[in-house]
């Protein structure tokens, strides 16, 4: 029997040898994304960044721990959840993927959110947010516009936006709205009890 492990693994491995868009001639390793399987949680960021080109995982810096940490205070571990980015390979110096590379990732991720079927997606900054969210239609927007107002992408299935790990590590101003997001998308997930 065909089981979600086996297609999301075969999604990953294309993954690894994805030559669609030139970020594939400057990676060390494209970086699918990891977790569980049947996760009705699914949290997308941007692209990976030096530690995760290295390691072929996501979230490995300090970023990550900060995610983890966030996750941890929650009473939710980072194995219950699947992440990934909009973008599975690492840009240059981090800069932000351009728009003809957004586009030759996108059927990754829309085919790992068909196979995972989460009832949550939470995008996490304004690449995600920009890439998922029909209020934006592909325009760059501001996490602050979208935050706090949840959107159903099709029946069973909700978005909510909020701000990049990183961010919310870096800006006080942000900390506190980003893990008020997380907790809300990880009660509508089901994955801890409370009100939205
Ligand atoms: N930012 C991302 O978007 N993904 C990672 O894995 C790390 C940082």
């Amino acid at each position: 029997m065909e089981t979600a492990q086996d297609s999301i693994e075969r999604l990953a491995a294309e993954v690894r040898s994805c030559t669609r868009c030139r970020l594939a001639e400057t990676r060390t390793h494209a970086v699918p994304g990891a977790g569980n399987p049947r996760a009705e949680l699914l949290l997308v960021a941007e692209a990976p960044g030096a530690r995760e080109d290295a390691t072929g995982l996501p979230f490995q810096g300090l970023a990550g721990r900060f995610l983890d940490r966030c996750l941890a205070e929650l009473g939710v571990s980072r194995a219950a959840v699947f992440i990934t980015s909009t973008n599975k390979c690492r840009p240059p110096g981090n800069r932000n993927p351009r728009p003809d590379e957004v586009a030759a990732c996108a059927s990754y991720l829309d085919r790992q959110m068909a196979l995972l079927a989460p009832a949550v997606v939470l995008a996490m900054g304004g690449t995600a947010a920009a890439r998922l969210d029909p209020r934006a239609a592909g325009r760059p927007v501001r996490v602050a516009d979208l935050r706090g107002k949840p959107v159903t992408l099709q029946p069973g299935r909700a978005l909510l936006v909020t701000y990049h790990p990183a961010a919310a590590m870096r800006f006080p101003a942000s900390r506190q709205p980003f893990v008020s997001d997380l907790r809300r998308a990880c009660v509508v997930a089901g994955l801890i009890p409370g009100l939205p």
